[in-house]
């Protein structure tokens, strides 16, 4: 028996997304998002927190590194669940008073641009309710980490109320399904070589509420319009239907960020080539197979059935050739099947090495407790050396 609590938590990506808030402070968005949580077995934010009366401040750990834990957002999450800790009365007065160990861990390179601090979040505000033993919403504690971290702490797909009151009681996430629904829903995450760095999403979306125009269409049109319509597909799993809102949210979603003033680019040459293979593929299957979106940088994800991989996978080496054996990371992914390709419309990019990797993944679990570890903490509350 340890006083270690670990847990993991998966990343999620949005069908629908989130970009702009109503409250910068609280973090309420303007409009309702939807995301499908990827299985957390392939990626993952992990964390273990430790509270004991032998620490004399509360310290963090981030991949390894020692951080400084005065970040705003932080402070508000470990806040509010000591404040949770003493109106429920689930700890004694005592362990309220110790400071706290926090160490955490991505399995997957931050660098990657991937939505780490979703998961960081989820992962982190479980693991502190865990350890005070606070019975709450866990989607709004996440909330006040990092918006999308709300809808990580579910499995499935997850829904994001962005609810009406000023103090942001009614902004949580809801599973719209879980993750046994749609067994067969895959996701190919393309990893795109990228060096640049990215206006953040919290900065980008203030901006855009700030000077874009397209903006109030996004918000008072178009995502009221798609919400529902997504979420019924998905519980009568008509793919196509799915497919198309989720295309064409991505692509809204972009345009309105170019129209920023400055404009906020996250697509690159490489993005929009690949938004043009699924385009090819689609129309050569006379039906909507796969979609893609992309969230705040150049990386695709693609939706799709577990049927369509062997085939997108082909077409996918066919524009951008890669041939090294642990080019795809993640779930064992099928042997590649030919498809053809009207080879002298579409060229192959003659560029090397444009997507960096794919990671296989599905449409999986929210955040596991890992009763019996493996702890990133060691017995004296730090992290392993390594
Ligand atoms: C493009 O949740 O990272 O991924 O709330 O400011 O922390 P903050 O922003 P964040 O924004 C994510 C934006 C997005 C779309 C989405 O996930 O819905």
């Amino acid at each position: 028996m340890t006083d270690i609590i670990s847990v993991i938590a998966p990343i999620n990506m949005a069908v629908i997304k989130y970009w702009g808030k109503r409250d910068e402070k609280l973090i309420i968005p303007l409009n309702d998002s939807v995301s499908g949580t990827l299985d957390p077995k392939v990626m993952c934010a992990k964390t273990s927190v430790c509270a004991r009366s032998a620490f004399e401040e509360d310290e963090l750990w981030l991949n390894g590194i020692k951080e400084s834990i005065t970040s705003e957002r932080l402070q508000n999450c470990l806040k509010k669940i000591r404040e949770l800790a003493i109106e429920q009365k689930s700890v004694d007065e005592e362990f309220l008073k110790f400071k706290v160990h926090i160490c955490s861990e991505n399995n997957f390179p931050t660098a990657a641009g991937l939505a780490s601090s979703a998961a960081g979040y989820a992962c982190l505000v479980t693991a502190l309710a865990t350890l005070y033993k606070v019975k709450t919403d866990i989607s709004a504690l996440a909330r006040i980490g990092s918006g999308s971290a709300c809808r990580s702490v579910y499995g499935g797909f997850v829904r994001w109320y962005a609810g009406s009151n000023p103090d942001g009681s009614d902004s949580i996430a809801k599973p719209v399904v879980d993750s046994s629904h749609w067994p067969d829903m895959r996701v190919l995450v393309l990893v795109i070589a990228d060096t640049k760095k990215h206006t953040s999403s919290t900065k980008g979306m203030k901006t855009t509420v700030e000077t874009s125009e397209l903006m109030k269409h996004r918000i008072q049109v178009s995502v009221p319009s798609r919400i529902e319509k997504i979420c019924e597909a998905i519980v009568k799993k008509d793919f196509p239907t799915f497919a198309e809102l989720t295309m064409k949210d991505s692509n809204e979603f972009h345009a309105v960020c170019l129209s920023a003033f400055p404009p906020c680019i996250y697509l690159t040459n490489t993005s929009l080539k690949i938004i043009e293979m699924v385009h090819y593929y689609n129309n050569i299957c006379g039906t909507i197979k796969v979609a893609y979106t992309f969230d705040a940088g150049p990386n695709a994800c693609l939706y799709l059935l577990e049927e369509e991989v062997p085939k997108m996978l082909s077409v996918i080496k066919y524009f951008f050739p890669f041939s090294s054996e642990d080019f795809i990371k993640g779930l064992k992914a099928p042997p590649i099947k030919e498809f053809p390709i009207e080879s002298h419309i579409y060229k192959s990019a003659t560029e090397k090495d444009l997507i960096n990797y794919i990671i296989y993944t599905k449409v999986g679990e929210g955040p596991i407790v890992l009763k019996d570890g493996p702890h990133l903490l060691n017995e004296h509350g730090k992290p392993h050396e390594k």
